[in-house]
């Protein structure tokens, strides 16, 4: 996970945002190259969705919405994470994501009894206090086979904390075995406060004045706007159940602890299609949309055997599911969701009928009957999925150095090429060669408006070619002598055809995952870079 990401930082995928002030937790910008990869899995996202079917439109809601929307959704009361917080360092964790510890639990205790004046344990007893005025107590769990020592040491963190002199002694006052417990950190060993509710959505206030009345939300996800607006998209579409919504926005969620790169994020953005069927179809339906997005996660370069499919059972489901598939990742730090798909039955529909006072029903012609739509909604991460496509590209391997022969670690990010983020790169093979410059020229102004090149002749040709290979552009186009004087050697080029020698007009297409040369005519090659990359 390091390496990968140090190299988005290094070659301009990710950056922290606002990084010259020091960050800001859980919100992530994206460069040059990483913009190009988002966009491009969001393109092919609406692609799949609203282009290459008949059943499915286009949406783009509001951020900002009507507070009574997240008041009938449920999300004011409910969206929510227990929270604790460490009693030493004040962080905050979720209550649901502490790890069960057991080990041994020392128990501490100290007192002010005057200006400057302490007691511990011992020092109390030998002077006869007791507990008077009431003392501060404290415990800390140490693992199992761990010294008494290391428990003394956080100890000293609370006496530091409360300003108690460096000579203050250290000595615990009872022990006792834990098995299983929750109730520590388990990054010092601290004591952890009692679990608390806390609301995940951002709040904000519309206008001028900063009142009860003024406050909305962040949407905490797209979905809800394809909810309320049901009713005119489906008039204005005219479509037929089953159909569905399709939208790709930013969602935000305060989320107590943001981590592993950009999984979990404060701001993020979501691909959320909500799909509305006749009442009664749901398990059917969820069981096709699981198909469909295993599918298209493969068809961006994400086999099958990396994505974990979890049914979600009862007692973990959202409370409005009647059943939920997670699609889980194999990221390197675990194994965790990209996507849920959940039966939502008719919750949010029958939710902002009755809160909003306006019908959302549908009028079935067949049955001639009205009733409300069901959704099954697939959800998907954008940055989730860009974070296992980073994942699932890097690579490395150790190869010889086609100038030098020495051997070296080659990084390659092996992007499909329909979510890469430059798709081919131009080399002349030597820049101080007019008539090469001037042919890669022609065939960079030539591609650029069909699909994202780049124009490189700097260093050796082995080092750009390299260069590419890690921001995982898939193919490099070399104009070389050949081009120039005709091919010396007969071939089949890229696209079947045959290569004659001396045919002139010829270039290297280099593939960047087996590293492959061949030839290729310059005629041909817009043809079948977009045959590649579509
Ligand atoms: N409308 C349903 C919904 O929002 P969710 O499981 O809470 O369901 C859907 O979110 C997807 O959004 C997740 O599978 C994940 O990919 C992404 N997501 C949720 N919270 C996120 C966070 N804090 N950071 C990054 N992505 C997140």
């Amino acid at each position: 996970m390091d390496k990968i990401v140090a190299l988005c930082k290094r070659r301009g995928f990710i950056f922290q945002s606002s990084e010259i002030y020091g960050g800001l937790n859980g919100a992530w910008d994206y460069g040059p190259l990483g913009v190009e990869l988002k966009r491009n899995l969001k393109d092919f996202w609406w692609k799949s969705m609203t282009q290459l079917r008949d059943d499915i439109v286009g949406f783009d809601g509001s951020i900002l919405m009507n507070r009574a929307v997240w008041k009938a959704s449920g999300h004011e009361a409910t969206f929510s994470d227990p929270l604790v917080e460490c009693l030493l360092t004040k962080k905050r964790y979720r209550a649901d994501q502490i790890e069960p510890q057991s080990g041994t639990v020392y128990h501490y205790w100290y007192q002010r009894i005057g200006k400057g004046m302490w007691n511990s344990f011992s020092t109390a007893l030998a002077a006869g206090v007791t507990t008077t005025p009431s003392p501060v107590e404290f415990a800390v769990l140490v693992h199992k086979g761990k010294p008494e020592a290391s428990a003394n040491k956080v100890a000293r963190q609370y006496y530091d904390q409360a300003g108690l002199p460096a000579e203050f002694e250290i000595k615990p006052t009872k022990f006792e075995q834990v098995e299983n417990s929750t109730a520590f950190n388990p990054e010092n060993g601290a004591q952890l406060s009692e679990p608390r509710v806390f609301n995940l959505m951002l709040k904000t206030y519309i206008g001028a004045v900063e009142s009860e009345d003024a406050i909305t939300y962040l949407r905490p996800e797209t979905a809800q706007a394809m909810f309320v607006q049901f009713k005119n998209v489906l008039d204005v579409s005219q479509k037929k159940l089953p159909f569905g919504i399709a939208q790709i926005g930013k969602a935000f969620r305060n989320e107590i602890n943001p981590r592993n790169f950009t999984f979990r994020s404060r701001e993020f953005e979501q691909m959320e299609l909500e799909f509305f069927i006749k009442p009664g179809t749901g398990p059917e339906w969820l069981d096709k949309w699981l198909e469909e997005r295993l599918a298209w996660y493969e068809s961006i370069g994400i086999p099958r055997a990396k994505i974990h499919v979890l049914t979600v059972p009862e007692k973990d489901r959202a409370f409005y599911s009647q059943g939920t598939y997670d699609l889980e990742y194999e990221f390197p730090f675990g194994i965790q969701e990209l996507e849920g798909i959940a039966h939502r039955g008719n919750y949010d529909l029958t939710q902002h009928q009755n809160a909003s006072g306006k019908p959302l029903e549908y009028f079935d012609e067949e049955t001639k009957t009205k009733y409300l739509a069901e959704v099954v909604e697939p959800s998907a991460g954008v940055d989730r999925t860009v974070l296992a496509l980073l994942c699932e590209g890097y690579d490395e391997e150790t190869i010889k150095d086609e100038e030098s022969g020495k051997e070296e670690t080659r990084v390659v990010l092996r992007f499909a090429p329909r979510i890469a983020p430059i798709k081919a790169a131009v080399f002349p093979l030597l820049k101080n060669k007019p008539e090469l410059v001037a042919i890669a020229k022609d065939i960079y102004k030539t591609l650029q408006p069909l699909l994202k090149v780049a124009y490189a002749d700097s260093a050796a040709i082995g080092r750009r070619y390299r260069r590419m290979d890690e921001v995982g552009t898939p193919f490099g186009i070399t104009i070389d002598f050949d081009t120039l004087e005709g091919a010396k050697e007969a071939s089949t080029s890229a696209t079947g055809k045959p290569i004659e020698v001396g045919q002139k007009d010829t270039v290297t297409l280099r593939h960047r995952d087996s590293m492959k040369q061949e030839r290729i005519a310059i005629a041909d090659l817009p043809a079948y870079l977009l045959s590649k990359v579509i």
